[in-house]
């Protein structure tokens, strides 16, 4: 029968549905946010103060005085410990600090950079303890050159507080026209005669080139990256400098700036939530750069691709609160700018900002659960995901969230034994997704998720089954969304930036795409499991080969080989192909024969993350399943070619992020002549318990005080 030929190769169905057992009411909360008791003994304060001129607006709290263009809110000065201006004055008033976005017409190709300006100012509040301004800018639809968008930018400052905040809503009224946003940011042009250290993360941090050490250098294979040939500073003669070289993933991305080692004064752009930033944890965006400048990115295609971005169609209404952000000055030193980044990371959500599309913490929502994992070939029972990384996002297809902009998104990771707590959510509805280091795939919980004022929601335990058909044949990599356990190569010499000499970052060098001709000038890589060792002989990016005739370069064929005994003709194999990230590139795979004319799969082309030129370890993730029947195997030595077929430029190619062969599948558990219609009563409360039936396997993944997942495999001959 056809079914039955479809079940011997598909094997075991596997079936996975919750029931909540001994639900027990004290759920589990993990303590990690706590408030703390956020109100520090302070030194006397002055009160905020507000100024008001014609065409200027001044706060003021005796520490930083913010300077501001009036009725357009665009930033004209930041004073700070006796520095009239750490902005850079040298440029006109308009172009020291402000909101942008980049905007079109969907169906136009040019698009436009516009920064906010708004045409009517408004204080909000004002106190001795705290001021909140506005500048607004209300679309007029018979201006047809400009955006349809409402928006409504807010500054404040806290007196005693040595910095000042910003967030922003925009706003699309439904029936208003299509409109594309493909970023929107804050940018900060700070004064190039102050600030000469930059510090992203405790181990990126250095004395930085100046703008005009880029003018005088040679750009390389495209403007951004610069090869400084005669910097004002010696030492950094021969580096490379190029902007995208400091990109950090959200996850990772709460403090940045610059340091003026003369003045002793640092300037920090702080991100307390991810909530309003794009794409997940996983996105990854631009920081501070030479200039000097600093950033607060909400989102951009960068590492994702021109389709990132908000789509607004047919009329729908759509708003969304970016920040605030923190800007925070200080007596230059990271680590008391890590501390800061901490005390606002735990004061979130804030609890002054006047908008009232700024929901504060008794208007949120708090979700809890405990997330399993179950793969049969891995184990037999169920084990907690740690430190898997949990989040809402808006309802959409499972890993939608990746390429998610419009909406709020809220993650958090499990601990140890698979609880998570996710807190501060704002009301709505949202889809629950997770991804599992060391697993392949995309979880996401069934059923949407209504977050409502107060809410406090316990999921109780869910189940992820990740991909899979049958045991491991082999796997090369780690499945963790990056090619980091890969080889990376060195930076060639002339193209070094020495601060990523000896680090683990070294993927920041510039030109790494380079390396892989220098490393393989005529023969692909050949990859044999069981010798080779992907930590040294797997390049952590699939990229074209240059030819001996410069500009050119061509698509190159890697090899992975293998030994099979015992090979099933008759069932199928899976191969899985996951991507850390991919652009303008097809992965194609043959088996065995690289001569048909066809490839046995492809992925036709896909991507435009970039990550590849802009030295990123990753761009989306994809995920692909191939079946391989075992009549195409042999018995002995086998060889799947992987041919990335986009040549001509070096930035057409893949990260993979792993990618496993597994074997038919295997029929575990053999039939008894038992009751099939089990209530749950044989596995019992607690650790986990598993019971054979007639063509039934039932899995109970229990948590101590939990409740049960139960697991229920079907196997139909
Ligand atoms: C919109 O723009 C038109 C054309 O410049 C102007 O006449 C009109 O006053 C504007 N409307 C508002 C509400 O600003
Ligand atoms: C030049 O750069 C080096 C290396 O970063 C640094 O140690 C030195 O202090 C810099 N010199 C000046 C004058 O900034
Ligand atoms: C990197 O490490 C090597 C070996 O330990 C050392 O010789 C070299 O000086 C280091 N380079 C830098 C820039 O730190
Ligand atoms: C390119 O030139 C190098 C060095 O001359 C040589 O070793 C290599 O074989 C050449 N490759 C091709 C594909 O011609
Ligand atoms: C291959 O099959 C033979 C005969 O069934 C068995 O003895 C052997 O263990 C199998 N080898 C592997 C690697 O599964």
């Amino acid at each position: 029968m056809e079914s039955r030929q479809r079940f011997l190769i598909f094997g075991w169905l596997a079936i996975a549905f919750s029931l909540f057992l001994h639900v027990d009411s004290a759920a589990r909360t993990s303590n990690r946010w706590i408030p703390q008791n956020a109100d520090q003994v302070q030194m006397p304060s002055s009160p905020v103060k507000l100024y008001t001129w014609k065409d200027h607006v001044m706060l003021d709290n005796g520490i930083v005085k913010l300077t501001l263009l009036s009725p357009n809110g665009l930033i004209a000065g930041i004073q700070y410990k006796g520095v009239e201006n750490v902005l850079d004055y040298h440029l006109r008033e308009p172009r020291r600090g402000y909101w942008d976005i980049v905007w079109s017409r969907p169906q136009e190709r040019k698009s436009f950079f516009y920064e906010f300006e708004g045409t009517s100012f408004k204080v909000i509040a004002e106190t001795e303890d705290m001021i909140e301004i506005s500048f607004t800018n209300t679309w007029n639809s018979s201006l047809s050159d400009s955006y349809p968008l409402n928006v409504d930018i807010r500054y404040i400052m806290l007196r005693g507080s040595s910095g000042f905040y910003s967030y922003g809503i925009m706003e699309h009224l439904e029936g208003w026209p299509d409109l594309n946003i493909d970023e929107a940011r804050i940018a900060f042009k700070l004064h190039p005669d102050m600030f000469n250290y930059m510090a992203v993360s405790d181990n990126i941090q250095t004395n930085m080139p100046t703008s005009n050490d880029r003018i005088g250098g040679r750009v390389l294979d495209y403007k951004e990256a610069v090869l400084l040939t005669n910097p004002s500073n010696a030492t950094l003669k021969g580096e490379v400098d190029d902007k995208y070289q400091y990109s950090y993933d959200n996850k990772d991305s709460f403090v940045h700036g610059w340091i003026s080692s003369r003045r002793n004064i640092g300037f920090w752009v702080i991100t307390p939530s991810n909530e309003f930033r794009a794409g997940g944890p996983m996105k990854n965006d631009l920081t501070s750069h030479v200039g000097p400048t600093s950033l607060a990115i909400f989102f951009s295609g960068h590492y994702a691709g021109s389709n990132f971005g908000i789509r607004l169609r047919n009329g729908e209404p759509w708003k969304k609160v970016f920040g605030p952000i923190f800007i925070y000055l200080n007596s230059g030193f990271w680590e008391d700018a890590k501390k800061q980044m901490q005390k606002e990371t735990q004061k979130w959500p804030y609890d002054f900002p006047q908008s009232k599309d700024f929901p504060h913490a008794n208007q949120r929502g708090t979700i809890t659960g405990r997330l399993f994992v179950r793969d049969r070939y891995l184990s037999r029972q169920c084990m907690p995901a740690k430190s898997a990384y949990v989040g809402l996002a808006p309802p959409g297809d499972v890993g939608s969230w990746q390429t998610d902009t419009k909406g709020y998104q809220f993650w958090s990771q499990t601990d140890e034994n698979g609880y998570f707590t996710i807190r501060a959510i704002r009301e709505g509805t949202y889809n629950l997704n997770a991804w599992v280091p060391g697993l392949i795939g995309d979880y996401k919980h069934g059923a949407d998720i209504v977050i409502k004022p107060g809410s406090q929601i316990q999921l109780g335990n869910l189940l992820y089954t990740p991909p899979r058909n049958g045991p491991t044949l082999w796997e090369i990599g780690i499945p963790d969304r990056t090619p980091a356990e890969f080889y990376v190569p060195d930076a060639a010499p002339e193209f070094k930036n020495n601060l990523f000499i000896n680090q683990t970052e070294k993927y920041r060098q510039y030109g790494l795409w380079d390396r892989y001709t220098d490393l393989y000038p005529d023969q692909d890589l050949i990859y044999t499991v069981g010798v080779s060792n992907y930590k040294k002989d797997w390049f952590f990016a699939h990229v074209n080969r240059r030819t001996n005739s410069t500009q050119k370069y061509e698509a190159t064929t890697w090899q992975v080989s293998f030994h099979l005994t015992n090979v099933t003709r008759k069932q199928t194999y899976t191969l899985r192909i996951a991507l850390a990230s991919a652009n303008y590139a097809e992965i194609q795979v043959w088996i065995n024969n690289p001569c048909t004319t066809r490839p046995h799969f492809t992925t036709r082309l896909i991507g435009r993350d970039n990550a590849i030129a802009r030295h990123g370890i990753h761009g989306l993730y994809s995920l692909y399943s191939v079946d391989v029947p075992g009549f195409q195997l042999v018995h002995g030595k086998n060889t799947i070619y992987l041919k990335q077929s986009r040549g001509e430029n070096p930035f057409c190619g893949v990260m993979y992020d792993y990618i496993r062969l597994e074997g038919p599948p295997k029929v575990m558990f053999a039939g008894g002549s038992g009751s099939s219609d089990d209530d749950g009563s044989s596995f019992g409360r607690g650790g986990v318990g598993v019971s054979n039936l007639d063509l039934w396997q039932v899995v109970a993944c229990c948590g101590a005080d939990n409740g049960c997942v139960v697991v229920m495999e079907v196997a139909v001959y």
